[in-house]
Parts: structure tokens; sequence; C-alpha cells
């Protein structure tokens, strides 16, 4: 069987030692199937010659932005839109640094700047320089925005040093690129989601909210939708575009997003509350903005309905999902609310340690069910969310059976 049978694969070669290993990945790409085109940086012709994954891709070697002829062939713009994915193995520091502060000065970070298409990165360096501060920040920004990192693998390096640093053997990464492109784990089910914060109106101009980005929300979508989910998202205001597929419903108080979710529950199978709904509206909305007194102004807060425990108290419910956000005995509370809310895992954040949770770009979760648990490291949000999706697909999958 063709496992990448017609996947494009778009390899970028960077200056480095294990460039000699990209020669084998070639190899296993094209045994399985993927048509490839390779890019090489400069740095990556001091180590091997062009010619070599040419012979092994059965295609040019792309290697200069301005070269005319190529240029004429296939634009590097059109070229970043031909692929499925883009790979750059190996991945030196030096493009690493220049990638994730957005330089185009050769064509594969024009490349990587330019393609829409998932971008993955496999680094391979000294242990020293992937152990540098700089190093890891580039890495960090780069999956905070999406980009797969993998590896780099331990070992024995080329100068002698034993440490992380070695780019991963070219079966893993070839591994890696076939479960880009696996079958989806949950094809053709219909998914919901809330995510986002909510706005409760006091008058005209003000409202109540709250702190959440709904970053963890969307990149929920964006994975449930990878493994072929149809996902539909209600989502409260927030400054994100919602990713390509997925159908958006947007609302801004609780109880539009309640209307929402209740017009849309019917035919869905799983539905996930990401949202942080605000518990309370106020009484009664001020017509007109009120004003200043100098006097002490009340509001009268009334509750809003749980969209969560409402959609789980349905007769024909879906499987259920809810978000909790605590700063203390996660599990105990988390377990509580997953019995009293009725569901069938609850992902709980720890809010209020610094660089995850609430608008930061990265997370780690506490994922329970009633006879189990699981971990989600420390990640980028959509790494996170790749991993949570994994694991909803692996337990619905096994509630239905
Ligand atoms: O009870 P608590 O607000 O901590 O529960 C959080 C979970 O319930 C989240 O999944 C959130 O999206 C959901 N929720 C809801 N409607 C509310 C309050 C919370 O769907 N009114």
């Amino acid at each position: 069987m063709q496992l990448l049978g017609n996947r494009k694969i778009l390899l970028g070669i960077t200056g480095g030692i294990a460039a000699y290993k990209a020669a084998e990945l070639v190899r296993l790409l094209t045994r399985a199937g993927a048509e490839v085109r390779v890019v090489m940086t400069p740095a990556a012709q001091e180590f091997v010659q062009p010619l070599t994954y040419q012979a092994l891709s059965g295609h040019r070697v792309y290697t200069d932005l301005f070269d005319a002829e190529a240029e004429s062939a296939m634009d590097h713009i059109e070229l970043a839109r031909w692929c499925d994915l883009l790979v750059v193995a190996p991945a030196s520091a030096d493009f690493l640094g220049k990638m994730s502060a957005g330089y185009a000065d050769n064509l594969l970070l024009t490349l990587c700047l330019a393609s829409k298409q998932p971008v993955a990165v496999a680094p391979a360096m000294n242990q020293q320089m992937f152990a540098n501060p700089a190093t890891r920040d580039n890495l960090r920004q780069l999956i905070g925005r999406g980009v797969l990192v993998w590896g780099p693998d331990e070992g024995e390096q080329a100068c002698g040093d034993v440490g992380p640093g070695r780019m991963l053997e070219p079966a893993q990464l070839l591994n890696n690129i076939l479960s880009q492109f696996g079958p989806g784990k949950l094809d053709g089910v219909r998914l919901l989601l809330t995510a986002g914060p909510t706005r409760e109106p006091i008058d005209p101009v003000r409202y109540i909210s709250n702190r959440s980005s709904g970053k963890m929300g969307y990149a929920i979508a964006e994975a449930a939708m990878k493994q072929g989910a149809r996902v539909t998202l209600v989502s409260g205001p927030v400054f994100l575009a919602p990713p390509f597929g997925v159908e958006l419903v947007a609302v801004e108080s609780a109880q539009q997003m309640y209307e929402a979710v209740m017009g849309e529950v019917a035919d869905c199978e799983i539905f996930i509350a990401c949202a942080a709904v605000s518990d309370y509206r106020v009484a009664e909305t001020a017509q007109h903005k009120i004003k200043k007194t100098g006097e002490v102004l009340t509001l009268q807060l009334v509750p809003n309905p749980d969209i969560l425990a409402e959609v789980s108290a349905l007769q024909a419910r879906p499987f259920c999902v809810g978000f909790a956000a605590e700063t203390e005995n996660l599990e105990q509370y988390a377990r509580g609310k997953l019995q009293q809310k009725n569901l069938d895992m609850i992902a709980a954040n720890r809010v209020g340690s610094a660089g995850s949770g609430f608008e930061a770009d990265f997370n780690q979760l506490e994922v329970y069910w009633i006879d189990g648990g699981q971990s989600i490291e420390h990640a980028g949000k959509s790494e996170v969310a790749k991993q949570l999706i994994d694991l909803i697909a692996e337990r619905y999958t096994r509630a239905r059976s």
C-alpha cells in the first residue's frame, strides 16, 4: 500500500552534518509514495551536493531565491502552496533563530513564511547549542505559533559530545509524517465546541467578562478538524480567526451561547465546553449609560444557565467534555465537577501559575474520567489540543463500542 500516495512533501535541508541523513528520508518518503521536492539553504550545500537529492527525489533541487529558471517553472509562492507539509530536516540552530524572527533571506525561510500548510522542524545541533536559552526561546516561539517540533534525539554527536541535539532518525521522521496524514480519529463525527469568554452587559457600553482569550478552544477546534470531525464552534468575542473549515457561531452573552448550543446540539456526537462562561449576569441591563453619582452602586446579579450541565442532562446527550480552571486541589475539584455535571471527561488546568492557562500560548492539563486520568505535559496550545483530541477520540470510541 502507498502510505503517502499523492502526498506532496516539501523537504527543507539546512546546514548541518545530519544533512546526509536527509537523503535517507527522501528515499523513505518516495518509497512510501510521496512526491518530494527538496529545498536547500546555502549552508546545506556545504555538506551535501544538491545532485544527491535530485537523484533520489527525481526532481530538480531548489536552492536559490533569485533563480529565474526555477522561478519560471514554479515560483516560490507556488512551491509553498504546492505542498501538503513542509518539513525542515535537519533544522540548524541558525535556521531556527531566523525562522522564529521571521527572516526571509533565503528560499527556505521564505517558503516557511509563505506556507499556509503545516510546518515541521527536526532540530539538529550540538547539545550545548541546543541547551542555550536563545535556542530554547526560539523553539518555544515556534511551538507557540503552531510549528511542529520533532526531536531532537539524545545520544552521541558528530562532534564527540553526548546529549540532546541529534536529529531524529529518518524512520522516526517518516512515522511522524505518516501520523500527519493518518486516517482521522474522528472522521465524520459532529463535534460542538464552546470557546472564549462571554460578555454580560451592564448598560449599552459596559459589560462583565473575564480573561479568556479563546486560544485553547480554537486550537481544539482545529485539532478536531484535522482528525476529520465536522466542527461547529460557538464562540464568545475573541481576537482570533476561526480555523479554516470550522463553522463559527459568534455570540456575546452566556444566554446567547446557551441558545446557540441548544440550537446545534441535537445532531452532535461530542460536546466540548471550553468557554469561560460568566456564572452570573446583571439582573436588569440598563437601557441607557449609567451615570456617575458619587453614591455606592449595587448591581444585582442572577445566575446564568450552566450550558454544560444542561447539555449533559439531555435525554439524547452527546459525549460531554468539560473544562475546569482551578487554583488549588485540582484533582478533587475537577473530579467533583465530573460527577456533579455528569460528564464523560474533564480537562483541568491550574490557573494563576505563570506561562499557562488564560491568555498564554502554552498550557498543561490533567484530564480525568470516572475510572482514570492522564496528564498532558506543558506545551504549545496546539500540541496540547492535539493530545487532548487524541484522548477524547480514544474515550469516545470506547464509549460508543
Ligand atoms: O462550574 P465551572 O464553571 O467551573 O465549570 C466549568 C465548565 O463548565 C467548563 O467546561 C465551562 O465551559 C462550563 N460552563 C458552562 N456554562 C456555565 C458555566 C460553566 O458551560 N454557565
